[in-house]
């Protein structure tokens, strides 16, 4: 018998809950929290302290959010180079205070306008494997993230462009010491070394991966960075820089097809956010091609009915949690992709919609896989789902400034270290292996099919949620496809569990992309596993690498968080 899901909060209630994270049920931290960072007047988070310190350093000179956007970027390109770049693209949210206006800003990489739906077949007609079609040219989409820093200098900035860089040309210049993470991200990348550029930056003079605390010196980053820095993105897109991705890019082993005209006719469009009202607050992130906004949306939505406050952290909003993933995940394989190119139904939020999939959710069975929902839209049958695992090389940056005008950024060159390929010091990006490999299945096309000039989907989950029209928590993390539920999870543990933004990255995460269930690998993960499996999950435990940047804009001023799993920092004044 199927239990309507108001009914949930009755099975499990729990005593309220508040900021502290020690009176929750035992498995539900996966990291031992620490002190969230309070400042007065401005705040980064970003995922290496020289990004942040970057970040702050052009906060403290008066520098607006954009302006310490692109003094971050230019840094994570040269001390996380495994997860974004110059090479890559991403997507950034811009609220400016004065006009109370959210800008999305769409990046993403972009396939050659002469590619078609059999991009990804090999000669019989079969999609290639997925490593075989990340090595390499083929998989290398038009870079957006240096006219991404343009155009948001351009609008929102107020120092002078060229001052942005210093810090990170220093850097490159000089040399900093490979972090842990960076170095276990070298020792255990595949096919890294079989490149000159790459062996010579990331392995010593024996070919021995670069160990913590070696010091990694990039001056081919350095003149690009001083390039951009004195002429702007043009050089990338119609320039020296151009003809050497290209060059980088068609010479290569599996080459590509991208031409100088993909590079010229490159933009960066501003499009409106994607809003889903919940608990009272807006959350607003980045719709297609991303499809976070909408998943996330589809989540919180389903569990707008839940009292998640009165049944806290654990195993039964685990499950809420998951069964409603499930649900978001079908629709988004199915109906999910670069709307400039497919057609999307408009009600995939439509609360009413929303209601009739919430109601589908058993409080004390998982329902296996979930079907696609029908959203009103007459052609929701007409597709074929893309289900393909996605995985992370990419991060997020979150700033506020002195005056109040906020950055909420993912970006990213797709896999760690992209696709091996290197330009001028910087990594270029596998994007293209986002699309589906398959453009057909039964008969029906894949939505997220590759065409020429399209955006692969991405789940790149920016956030900005708003109280009263103004914003009060900014948020996003890396983590491919899983990057949906820790953004989810997080806002839930802060709107519903009243956690301040450290805490909300401690909570151990659970996730499922409408198949088995993984589940982040605590001490007690047993007893989670065993709790979802005793309400029909299949199980496997693993390490879920969330990277989550926080910020809540409180009446008292900011407080940030930074995932304990990875290396990030939280600095403000
Ligand atoms: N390449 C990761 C994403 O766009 O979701």
């Amino acid at each position: 018998m199927r239990h309507s899901l108001a009914a949930a909060f009755v099975i499990a209630a729990a005593p309220a809950l508040g900021q502290a994270t020690q009176d929750f049920p035992e498995g539900t931290i996966a990291v031992a929290p620490r002190a969230a960072v309070q400042a007065r007047d401005f705040m980064v988070v970003a995922a290496h302290p020289l990004a942040s310190r970057a970040g702050y350093d052009v906060l403290a000179a008066g520098g607006s959010a954009a302006d310490a956007a692109v003094a971050v970027q230019a840094m994570l390109t040269l001390v996380e180079p495994q997860s974004s770049g110059l090479g890559g693209g991403g997507f950034l949210l811009h609220w400016d205070a004065a006009s109370a206006e959210l800008t999305t800003y769409d990046a993403r990489e972009r396939a050659p306008l002469a590619a078609g739906p059999e991009y990804w077949l090999d000669a019989e007609g079969a999609p290639v494997a997925f490593w075989d079609a990340v090595v390499g040219g083929r998989s290398v989409g038009v870079p957006g993230t240096p006219l991404l820093l343009e155009t948001i200098h351009a609008r929102h900035g107020r120092l002078p462009w060229g001052d942005l860089f210093a810090a990170a040309i220093a850097s490159a210049e000089a040399g900093f010491p490979v972090s842990a993470r960076l170095a276990g991200a070298i020792a255990n990348a595949r096919a890294l070394d079989r490149f000159a550029p790459a062996r010579e930056l990331f392995f010593d003079a024996d070919g021995a991966p670069l160990a913590e605390g070696a010091v990694m010196r990039n001056r081919a980053l350095a003149a690009s960075l001083r390039t951009l820095a004195a002429e702007g993105a043009a050089p990338f897109h119609s320039g020296a820089i151009a003809r050497d991705i290209l060059a980088t890019v068609r010479g290569a082993e599996n080459p590509g097809m991208l031409s100088m005209q993909d590079m010229e006719s490159y933009r960066v469009i501003a499009r409106d956010p994607v809003c889903m009202d919940y608990r009272g607050h807006r959350v607003c992130g980045m719709g297609p091609p991303s499809s976070g906004a909408l998943t996330v949306g589809q989540i919180l939505g389903m569990l707008e009915g839940v009292d998640l406050r009165a049944l806290g952290p654990g195993p039964q909003s685990t499950h809420l949690f998951l069964e409603a993933a499930r649900l978001a995940f079908a629709d988004r394989a199915l109906y999910m992709a670069d709307a400039d190119f497919v057609d999307m139904p408009e009600g995939l939020l439509d609360r009413a919609y929303l209601a009739d999939r919430a109601a589908l959710i058993d409080p004390a069975t998982s329902m296996g896989v979930a079907a696609p929902g029908t959203p009103p839209w007459e052609e929701a049958r007409a597709r074929a789902p893309h289900t393909d695992p996605e995985h992370g090389g990419t991060t997020h940056f979150v700033i506020v400034d002195g005056d109040g005008n906020m950055v909420s950024a993912t970006t990213t060159i797709e896999q760690g270290f992209g696709s091996r390929l290197m330009t001028g010091g910087f990594l270029l990006n596998n994007e293209l292996t986002d699309f589906a490999r398959a453009p057909m299945a039964d008969g029906r096309p894949v939505a997220n099919r590759v065409e020429g000039g399209k955006r692969p989907r991405s789940s790149m989950s920016p956030t900005i949620v708003l109280r009263d029209g103004a914003p009060v928590i900014l948020l996003g993390s890396p983590g491919g496809a899983a990057i949906i539920h820790y953004t989810a999870q997080a806002i839930i543990a802060m709107l519903d569990w009243d956690l301040d933004p450290q805490a909300a990255t401690a909570l151990a995460h659970a996730v499922t992309f409408n198949g088995p269930v993984s589940i982040e690998a605590t001490p007690d993960a047993e007893a989670r596993a065993e709790a979802l499996a005793a309400r029909g999950h299949e199980v496997t435990v693993r390490d879920l690498n969330s990277g989550l940047h926080i910020i809540r804009i409180t009446d008292d001023g900011l407080l940030g968080g930074a995932d304990p799993r990875r290396e990030g920092r939280a600095m403000g004044d």
